[in-house]
């Protein structure tokens, strides 16, 4: 288009004044995607404990809302991981899970009269809304067999399965054989309602004792019993079921249960060696091949919190952001796991141990939740390859499956930042760029994006903030082959 003179000048009347802020310098992020780290299996919670029921007796609208907070990829967290407890109570007591199994035949080889009330404490409702929503990863974990396979007789208060090696004596003789029979009869269970259950574990923090449903081994005791679900599962034609262990109270027990798993020779029959951060945080790598899960983490001490940056408290969503951050890029974990979705005021703790608070019928979401979502672009299979540049951020990027580049980076400094994505060596044929930030006021929001020249993908992101920016195009399309013409 040809202006004339007069015309020039009037758009130059028009035109925004220059901004007087000054430039900021762009802090710029290299992607390289021949650097492969590990693949992720997701992000998720748990709604164990009854929990789940605070979502079923929602009433619409509000149930609807809370479930796409939970779920949606685009509205909300975008949680692809469940972890549903498998119950062990003979009743419903307080907040109780109750069993499949409440009375045990009376030898260990007799019949089990399984009980399946199609509830599950809420959970298999919640389960069927989740794959309603396109979540495909289920972990039914067991925090303890049911009390009649123990040696103290209670499935709470520790205790060990009877005919584990080192349990003291059971006259009811050895229930190794019936307890996976039983995790096998709940797994059918649920997929028989809809539900494909992925993953299996069969302890939770099995290095404490607690007068809720808790029962004690070590990782040795436990590939003792990993080597009879294996091939259980595997009979009942369920071998794409992976077996998850043990659910430390923290990282340090988790490694003792990595190595004495591996040195029993069961390590090839674990998918994942999962670990919660209460006892000892999560620092460097295991150091194992099997994949690391944190399945379990929350603050259980601060009053209940909805901020994103108030101290850097153990409840900020800035906290969680990095914290979830920092296992992922410095730990080698495949998947991060919170602890409870929801929670309510009443009869649960007003602590930090929730995403979302449901209360009276209504609900209210802390910045946790928006810390999660920022990481919902990276989807389940995705591969962590190399990120690095940028001065007072931190980086990572992730390529998927469907060939697009997830990049997430967290503004660790006070003041806003101009944050670049630049896909170094990559060629990516018309890359498009989206990107989203949260901070005190901001929950996962869209920004613009500016494409400088040299091909930077540009945004700002306010200081304390996190910025997710999602890549588009060709990126993971392998360079094509030239068509070698001969003759
Ligand atoms: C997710 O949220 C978007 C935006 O609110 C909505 O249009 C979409 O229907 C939701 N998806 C599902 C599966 O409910
Ligand atoms: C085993 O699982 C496969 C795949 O899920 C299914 O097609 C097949 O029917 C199952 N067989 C039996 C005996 O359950
Ligand atoms: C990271 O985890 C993978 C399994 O997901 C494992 O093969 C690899 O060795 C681990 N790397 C480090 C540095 O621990």
């Amino acid at each position: 288009m040809r202006l004339t003179f007069l015309a020039f000048l009037a758009t130059l009347a028009t035109a925004a004044p220059p901004s007087l802020e000054p430039r900021q310098t762009v802090q710029k992020v290299t992607i390289d995607v021949t650097k492969k780290y590990q693949t992720i299996d997701g992000f998720g919670f748990s709604a164990a404990f009854q929990r789940a029921n605070l979502v079923v007796n929602l009433k619409d609208p509000k149930q609807t809302e809370v479930l796409n907070l939970l779920f949606n990829t685009s509205s909300g967290a975008g949680f692809s991981i469940v972890r549903n407890g498998i119950g062990s109570s003979k009743d419903s007591q307080k907040d109780y899970m109750n069993t499949i199994l409440p009375v045990c035949p009376s030898s260990a080889d007799g019949t089990p009269e399984y009980k399946w009330d199609g509830k599950d404490s809420g959970q298999l409702w919640l389960s069927q809304k989740a794959v309603a929503y396109g979540v495909s990863t289920f972990y039914a974990n067991a925090w303890s067999a049911p009390g009649c396979m123990k040696t103290n007789g209670n499935d709470a208060n520790g205790g060990m399965l009877c005919g584990i090696s080192g349990a003291s004596k059971c006259n009811s003789g050895d229930w190794k054989q019936a307890y996976a029979n039983y995790l096998v009869k709940y797994i059918q269970l649920y997929i028989q309602s809809g539900v494909p259950i992925t993953h299996v574990g069969f302890l939770n923090e099995p290095d404490y004792t607690t007068s809720y449903a808790s029962m004690s081994s070590s990782g040795t005791q436990a590939a003792e019993f990993i080597k009879i679900l294996r091939p259980t599962l595997d009979r009942n034609n369920l071998t794409s079921i992976g077996i998850n262990c043990c659910e430390a109270t923290g990282w340090s027990v988790a490694s003792q249960h990595a190595s004495q798993i591996s040195s029993s020779g069961a390590l090839g029959m674990v998918y994942a060696v999962t670990s919660h951060e209460y006892t000892s945080r999560i620092s460097g790598t295991m150091g194992t091949k099997a994949r690391v899960w944190q399945t379990e983490y929350s603050d259980l001490n601060g009053g209940w919190s909805t901020a994103w940056y108030s101290n850097g408290g153990a409840g900020d969503g800035f906290t969680w952001a990095n914290t979830v951050f920092n296992g992922i890029v410095n730990s080698n974990l495949s998947a991060y796991i919170f602890w409870e979705g929801v929670q309510d005021r009443a009869t649960n703790n007003n602590n930090n141990e929730k995403l979302i608070l449901i209360d009276g019928g209504n609900y209210v979401v802390s910045k946790r939740l928006w810390a999660f979502a920022q990481f919902r672009i990276v989807r389940p299979g995705a591969v962590r390859v190399g990120a690095s540049g940028g001065s007072g951020v931190k980086s990572a990027a992730f390529l998927n499956k469907d060939g697009s580049l997830a990049v997430v980076v967290i503004n660790s400094g006070t003041g806003a930042q101009s944050v670049g994505v630049s896909l170094g060596a990559s060629t990516v044929p018309n890359p498009k760029f989206s990107a989203w930030y949260t901070d005190n006021s901001h929950d996962m929001v869209e920004t613009p994006v500016t494409v400088a020249t040299d091909g930077t993908a540009s945004a700002s992101v306010p200081g304390r903030g996190m910025i997710s920016f999602l890549v588009t195009g060709d990126v993971a399309a392998p360079a094509p082959t030239p068509s070698v013409v001969r003759g």
